[in-house]
């Protein structure tokens, strides 16, 4: 890899990133039930009905994991800590052994000499809370406060950082709108609910953190650069509408207090009573702002669907596995965009980038140099902008290894590290080994 760890500024922090669901092995430890499990039992939402409840088996292999992070010269550990292990029901009985296992993974991670950067919530909503209504219930910001000061209180004192909820985009847009993700809703009033609620909660979560004394917390929010596929004036206010539900709402509620007009209009019937109040809890301050990005959209109007009125249209880019268009120059964009506009002074973090190949082992190694390639193009995306002024401070790839890619399953390879899911043999691939050179102090 051409880009190395001496091309930044000194302490520019280098990371890879997981999740709970993705790599744990759900079914272990006494973990409850999660939307995830309910979503993937169901015909049609999931490639082959797959689900996590055995993963990477991370939780049996955590130090064999932890090794790898350390051997690849990171810096630090992006994870995330599952609600449904910490409290199975959502609400109430604690699983102790779930608490003890963060713990071993964060005094793990230290002992490394590895920053850990915790993820309250990455989607595995318990079940119980569903039937509650999920994202849709107001009561979700209380409950989710709650299991935030139970999972802190353990973990808080060491973790170097921690961020709420990872890409609320996903968690209500996605999930309520698209039905792509769980609970795999198609309901516009459910949306509207969603993605008010996700920011309260988000709110809430860093209020409890903050009364438990911690710094260093931040949000994570996802971004595709929505780019009009023609010259047409309903084309790029279709693109312009897009950005805003994708790429404006969120950080505009956290860092102006306020939801973009064009978005709030088709929400406004929808959203639940009160909404206004709750602006000073929602922009409660954070200290750094983290940013996941892998591609961009080209986008059409569609005049003759309900809102938004748009389609997604084929692009010309190259593409990976999951077939989105390798575009770093969005990247640069979003640095530069959330730092003028929304964040203006706090470190930004690219929380997560990569790729996904169809990566296989052929005498004993994975070569997937279109991966090196995507990380080195994006990295030289993040010098552009630190060079402009935006003070980014540290880049994750996602994935430390392959693992569970939601709804397509196993079959989407995010990792550094090549995972067969057969007998959980851990492989690094090219890349991994191209970074730890790229990092070496
Ligand atoms: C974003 C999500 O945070 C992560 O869970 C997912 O696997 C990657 N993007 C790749 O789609």
């Amino acid at each position: 890899m051409h880009v190395t760890r001496s091309d930044f500024p000194s302490g520019f922090l280098f990371g890879a990133a997981t999740s709970s669901y993705q790599i744990e092995g759900h079914g272990l430890g006494g973990a409850g039930r999660t939307q995830w499990d309910d979503f993937a039992a169901t015909p049609g939402n999931v490639v082959r009905a797959e689900n996590g409840a055995r993963a990477c088996e991370h939780y049996l292999r955590l130090d064999q994991d932890l090794d790898l992070i350390r051997d690849g010269n990171f810096d630090v550990y992006r994870f995330s800590t599952s609600w449904a292990r910490v409290i199975p029901e959502g609400r109430g009985q604690v699983n102790g052994e779930g608490l003890d296992f963060y713990d071993r993974l964060v005094d793990g991670l230290l002992e490394r000499g590895l920053k850990p950067a915790a993820t309250l919530y990455h989607w595995e909503l318990p079940s119980p809370l569903l039937d509650l209504g999920g994202w849709r219930n107001r009561d979700i910001a209380g409950w989710f406060a709650d299991y935030t000061d139970v999972i802190m209180r353990r973990i808080g004192d060491r973790v170097w950082s921690a961020a709420p909820i990872n890409e609320p985009w996903c968690v209500a847009f996605l999930s309520h709108f698209m039905g792509h993700h769980a609970p795999g809703l198609r309901d516009i009033r459910a949306t509207a609910r969603a993605m008010h609620h996700v920011l309260l909660a988000h709110g809430r979560a860093i209020q409890a953190m903050r009364a438990l004394g911690m710094g260093n917390l931040g949000a994570v929010c996802n971004f595709e650069y929505a780019q009009a596929a023609s010259d047409s004036a309903a084309d790029i206010e279709a693109a312009r509408v897009y950005d805003g539900y994708y790429n404006r709402w969120f950080l505009s509620g956290m860092f102006r207090k306020e939801y973009p007009a064009e978005v709030l209009e088709a929400f406004l019937p929808h959203m639940p009573a009160g909404w206004q109040d709750d602006f000073d809890v929602i922009g409660t301050p954070v200290d750094w702002c983290g940013l996941n990005y892998y591609t961009r959209k080209l986008i059409a109007a569609d005049p003759a669907s309900p809102w938004p009125s748009l389609r997604e249209v084929d692009g010309p880019l190259p593409k990976t596995q999951m077939g989105w268009e390798i575009y770093p120059e969005g990247l640069e964009h979003f640095l530069k965009r959330t730092h003028a506009d929304y964040t203006k002074g706090l470190p930004l973090y690219v929380t997560e980038n990569g790729m996904a190949n169809p990566d296989v082992i052929e005498g004993g190694a994975v070569e997937d140099a279109g991966r090196i390639a995507y990380i080195a193009s994006h990295l030289e995306a993040v010098r552009r902008a630190a060079s402009a002024g935006v003070p980014v401070a540290g880049y994750f790839v996602w994935s430390l290894m392959d693992n569970y890619e939601w709804s397509l399953g196993y079959e989407k390879r995010f990792g550094l590290v090549h995972v067969d899911f057969d007998t959980l043999a851990r492989t690094p691939k090219a890349s991994y080994h191209a970074l730890r050179r790229a990092l070496a102090r």
